[in-house]
């Protein structure tokens, strides 16, 4: 039992940090960073479904919707995740390192559950870019449209999206697509494509940089504040009744899904080692940062749902569409510009962390090495890239937006979860380490930053739940198949 939960030593995790980085980032420099991980898929696409809600092709509610409460959404969203960034940035601040919430837990609560949160954040990144993919695919074949450029449905819809759809439109696709030995071929290919071409640029060593960020920032703010400032224009009174048309049941579960409008924030938190004064600027980065997206995304949501009926929000591209119904169709093609923008950016942030963690895991022993491989002329992890390429590729091309968000989310949030227990069992076990970044009220904080998690998981469907759950039982077999034996803090066979 006690070598399930062998903690790795803080000091041997910061003689892996990289000893080169600088201490240059400023409070403002973070708060792009945040903005620049956060703004995509999520209030581009996601928040259509958390407004709309979700019926199944046989009628059978699979979600709530918000309606207009959106904004009550956003507002416990923003809350819950201040929370979360407070733990993580004294994780970040004490335990500087790239495996993010892998290390911290490595560190604190020990091998087997450093190794369910590694597994788990294959369910932030790579599942993560699987909505996201699709999300840029969706509003990339709404600017096809607009060039009058038509492409085939059953080229630009995944297989589950015609399988759970209500549309007959789109679930009719089964019946109508060309079929292969009895198969029916629905595949997104945009949303692969975008993939495969990203993880092309990763493997030439592309990385993000800080002027590449904010150029992606002023793009992201400029394409939104195109979307508020033409939308306001349009609003109706009526629209806004009813208010909450699913009580807090619908806000609490387009809460739920619209999560994912806040993954990223964390990533910030991986600056730590390259901030000056941390302790001032890491609380205002990613408090100023949460702080400046909600109070866009509430203003986002406020409009959309007063631009047209909140039920009319059930599409994959609800910011184009909304101003396309109100005879924006030009201002809607210029947003889906920008959405297609800021997802790409969103992509290639996530496609090069994931690597990275697996790239860790290995570095541990908890993956087999040949994961670990760096290619000597572009210092890229390259089995890790490509591996990662071609999952999140193909599962775009068959896949659902919807039920991939649903399974980021709970993986994230089970991520959040675990982080901010961790921060009160090291206060626990090493009050008197060294802490760049402490958390103010720590206990009441990180305990209600645990439950807030927990609750906004709660609004997930069930399927969501039951998927995760088989997702940990693969990761704890695999662990114990391999990892167990290998790991190299515990040396073979656990013996250490
Ligand atoms: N928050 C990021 C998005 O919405 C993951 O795309």
């Amino acid at each position: 039992m006690t070598q399930l939960f062998k903690r790795k030593p803080i000091a041997e995790l910061l003689a892996e940090g990289d000893q080169s980085l600088k201490r240059v980032m400023g409070a403002g420099d973070l708060i792009m960073l945040a903005i620049g991980a956060v703004i995509g898929a999520g209030i581009f696409s996601a928040i259509g479904t958390a407004a709309a809600g979700q019926i199944g092709p046989n009628g059978e509610v699979i979600r709530y919707g918000a309606g207009p409460a959106l904004v009550f959404s956003f507002l416990l969203l923003g809350g819950a995740c201040a929370l979360a960034g407070l733990c993580y940035a004294e994780l970040a601040a004490m335990i500087p390192q790239a495996g993010s919430a892998y290390a911290y837990s490595y560190a604190t609560l020990g091998e087997l559950v450093a190794w369910i949160i590694g597994w788990d954040l294959i369910l932030e990144y790579a599942v993560g870019n699987v909505a996201v993919a699709i999300s840029w695919g969706d509003y990339f074949n709404t600017l096809l449209h607009g060039f009058g450029v038509n492409v085939p449905a059953w080229l630009t819809t995944g297989y589950r999206t015609t399988l759970l759809s209500s549309d007959p439109a789109i679930h009719g696709l089964l019946a109508s697509a060309p079929h292969i030995a009895g198969i029916p071929i629905v595949v997104h290919v945009p949303a692969f494509a975008i993939v495969m071409l990203i993880t092309w640029l990763l493997l030439l060593g592309a990385r993000e940089s800080a002027t590449a960020n904010n150029v992606m920032v002023v793009i992201k703010l400029i394409a939104l504040s195109l979307f508020i400032v033409v939308g306001a224009t349009h609003l109706s009174a009526a629209n806004y009744h009813p208010f909450t048309p699913n009580g807090f049941r619908g806000i609490h579960q387009g809460a739920a899904i619209v999560f994912f409008a806040y993954i990223g924030f964390d990533a910030i938190s991986t600056a730590a080692e390259e901030t000056r004064n941390p302790q001032r600027n890491l609380p205002i980065g990613i408090l100023g940062g949460l702080a400046i997206c909600t109070l866009i995304y509430v203003i986002v949501g406020a409009v959309l749902t007063g631009m047209v009926p909140y039920r009319e929000l059930a599409v994959a591209d609800p910011l184009a569409r909304a101003l396309q119904l109100a005879g924006f169709a030009r201002v809607g093609g210029l947003v889906a510009l920008g959405a297609t923008v800021s997802m790409a950016a969103v992509l290639l942030v996530f496609q090069y962390g994931q690597p990275r963690i697996f790239f860790a895991m290995a570095r541990d022993g908890l993956l087999p090495q040949w994961a670990a491989r760096v290619s000597p002329k572009t210092h890229v992890p390259y089995v890790t890239t490509v591996v990662t390429g071609v999952f999140v590729a193909l599962w775009s091309l068959i896949g659902d937006a919807g039920e991939t968000y649903d399974l980021t989310n709970i993986g994230t949030l089970f991520a959040f979860m675990l982080v901010s227990v961790g921060v009160l069992v090291l206060r626990y076990k090493e009050p008197d380490r060294p802490r760049p970044f402490r958390v103010p009220f720590v206990w009441p904080v990180a305990v209600l930053s645990a439950a807030g998690c927990l609750f906004i998981m709660k609004g997930l469907p069930d399927v969501a739940w039951r998927r995760f759950g088989y997702w940990l039982a693969l990761g704890l077999i695999l662990y114990f198949a391999y990892g167990f034996h290998h790991s190299r803090i515990r040396g073979p066979q656990g013996q250490a």
